[in-house]
């Protein structure tokens, strides 16, 4: 278990590029966001109700400001860059939030 977490660990901060360092736990962001419901409309690589989670790490690649940016939409919910379905407001603590957003760019 131990050395699985290292190669994730390891396998995420190369892939988060601009993002490299900072040690995304995949498998706790990914617990959190299966507690808060989001996987009740996102999947990691395909769109349900909202667009598959590579998709958005994909279009925020080359944008440094994408982190705060994402994680005040998923606080507050918004729409109209994916399509005309909106995200509501989710109640989720800024921590895990942060944690989500982190996991999800980098993908
Ligand atoms: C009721 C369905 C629903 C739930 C629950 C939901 N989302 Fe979303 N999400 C959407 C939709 C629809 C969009 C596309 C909104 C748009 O077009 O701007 C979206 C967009 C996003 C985006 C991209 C935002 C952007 O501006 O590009 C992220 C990141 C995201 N969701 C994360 C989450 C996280 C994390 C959670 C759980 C706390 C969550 N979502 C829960 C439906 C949902």
């Amino acid at each position: 278990m131990k050395k699985f977490l290292i190669a994730a660990v390891a396998a995420a901060g190369v892939l988060a590029g601009a993002n490299a360092g900072a040690a995304v736990d995949a498998a706790k962001a990914k617990q959190l966001a299966t507690k808060y419901n989001c996987m009740a409309c996102h999947a990691e690589d395909k769109k349900l109700v909202g667009p598959a989670f590579k998709e958005v790490a994909k279009k925020y690649k080359s944008d440094a400001g994408a982190a705060p940016k994402l994680a005040g939409k998923v606080k507050g919910g918004g729409g109209g860059v994916w399509g005309s379905i909106p995200m509501p407001p989710n109640n989720v603590p800024e921590g895990d939030i942060k944690t989500m957003v982190e996991w999800i760019l980098s993908m």
